[in-house]
This record gives C-alpha cells, structure tokens and sequence, in this order.
C-alpha cells in the first residue's frame, strides 16, 4: 500500500536533521503504529508522506503512484488528519464538509449518508450547523476526523489522533480505524503513547532523533529491547509519558 524509502529531510539549511534515512512499508488491511517521543520527527515523517513537506532525499509511493511526481493521483486515495485541526473558522461545519466533499467529487447522497453515520458516532451532528469559530478543540477535530473518512480512503494518516479525544470518542476511532482495516484498507498513525499502539496495532515502527530504531509487532519489539539498550531506554521514556 505505502512504501517510504531513504526518506530524509533537514530543517534550518541542514542544522537540524529531523528525518533521517527512513524507510518502511504499511501493507494492505494493516494498522501501522509510528512511536516516538517528542521532537523524534513523526509529524516531519507524516508530512513529507501527505505532500506538505517536500523530501531532502528519498521517496513516498502509494500503490506505485509517486506521491511527489503524481501528488493529485495520490492525494485522492488518501486523507490526513493533522495534529492541529486549524480549519477555515469562518464556516459552519457543514459548509466545511461539503467544501471537502466537491474537492474529492464525493456524490451527494453519499456525502449525506457518511456526514449522517460519523458524525453522529462524534456526536457533533447537533452542531453542523453552527459557525467552526465556536467549535472546542475536541468538536474542530472530530469535524477533521467526519471529513476526512466522508472522503473513504484507501490509506488513513493521523498525526496523535488520540490527543484532544475523550475516552468515548477515542474508542470509536480506534473502532473506525479497525473497521477500515477489516475492509482492506490502511491506517498509519503517530503516537508517543505507547499502551495505544501496543493496543491497536499490528505493526508498529520507533522512531528516535529521525531514525527509526525498531519495527515490528509490539510482541517482537519488547522481545529485542530486552537485548538493546537503545530501544529499552526508548520504551521507558515513552512509558514515562503515560
Ligand atoms: N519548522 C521547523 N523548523 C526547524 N526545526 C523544526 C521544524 N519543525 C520541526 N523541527 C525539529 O525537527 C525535529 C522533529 O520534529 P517533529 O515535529 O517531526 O517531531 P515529532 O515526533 O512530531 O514531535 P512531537 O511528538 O512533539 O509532535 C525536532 O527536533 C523539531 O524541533
Ligand atoms: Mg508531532
């Protein structure tokens, strides 16, 4: 499904290398964890895989579709969800959602069918119709979170969706996420939580100063952090976190 390779990218005119040499693969119907701590370079990673960030070095390709040299062709079949939801304050959440939905060319009776089922899961159905200025944190991303599975993509990046979420909505993305899984498509997620990708995923990948130090299922990396220290020191810090 996602294939990265040598990706790496440098901020500050190569001061800061956030993204160093990385290269992963998230298959079909898979959940795909990306752990790290703070500044470890996920958000860096995540953007250069959705076409906001463009690489130093290195490739992104969905499907054999170059990310880089076909960015429409990709960009279809994916849908982000960013760490911030900064979205236009300026409309109502549905006027949000239908502004999406002529990007993506998505039917109308579709729309209304997958705008009605996610939002009520979100419990923002209510507030549609209301201006997104007054929206809180949680509502603005769990209006992200309704436009971006309206679209129905084959492969879903979130940057730390569970930060913000209460514990009820959390669970129903985590249910969402499993459902889409189930119906071949993929899931790729960062996080610094590491009971959540231990939870959800069925691979997960650590990355530390811009490289990715382990990958595996959870079960596989606990048993090679007994024999590394690097990874061990990783695991605690994240578990310090918690
Ligand atoms: N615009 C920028 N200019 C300079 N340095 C940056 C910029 N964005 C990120 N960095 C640096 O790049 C490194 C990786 O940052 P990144 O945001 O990718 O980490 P992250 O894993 O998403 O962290 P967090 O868990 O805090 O979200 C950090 O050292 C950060 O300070
Ligand atoms: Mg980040």
């Amino acid at each position: 499904m996602l294939k990265i390779e040598g990706l790496s990218k440098s901020y500050n005119k190569g001061e800061i290398k956030a993204v160093d040499n990385i290269s992963l693969e998230v298959k079909k119907g898979e959940i795909f964890g990306f752990l790290g701590p703070n500044g470890a370079g996920k958000t860096t990673t995540i953007k250069m895989i959705v076409g906001l960030l463009k690489p130093d070095e290195g490739e992104v390709v969905l499907d054999g579709i170059n990310v880089w040299d076909e960015p429409m062709k990709a960009k279809e079949r994916i849908s982000y969800v960013p760490d911030n939801p900064e979205i236009y304050d300026r409309l109502s959440g549905v006027e949000y959602l239908n502004f999406i939905g002529d990007m993506y060319g998505i039917r109308t009776e579709v729309r209304i069918k997958k705008i009605d089922y996610y939002s009520e899961i979100f419990k923002i159905n209510d507030s549609l119709g209301d201006i997104i200025s007054s929206y809180s944190h949680g509502m603005k991303q769990k209006l992200v979170l309704t436009a971006a599975l309206m679209t129905d993509p084959d492969l879903f990046i979130l940057d730390e969706p569970m930060v913000g979420l209460d514990p009820k909505s959390s669970f129903n993305l985590k249910e969402i996420m499993r459902e889409m899984c189930d119906e071949g498509k993929s899931v790729f997620f960062s996080t610094h939580v590491m009971e959540v990708a231990e939870k959800l995923c069925d691979r997960i990948a650590i990355i530390n100063n811009g490289k990715i130090i382990a990958m595996g299922s959870m079960e596989e990396l606990r048993r090679s952090a007994k024999e590394k220290e690097s990874l061990e020191n990783i695991f605690l810090e994240l578990t310090d976190n918690e």
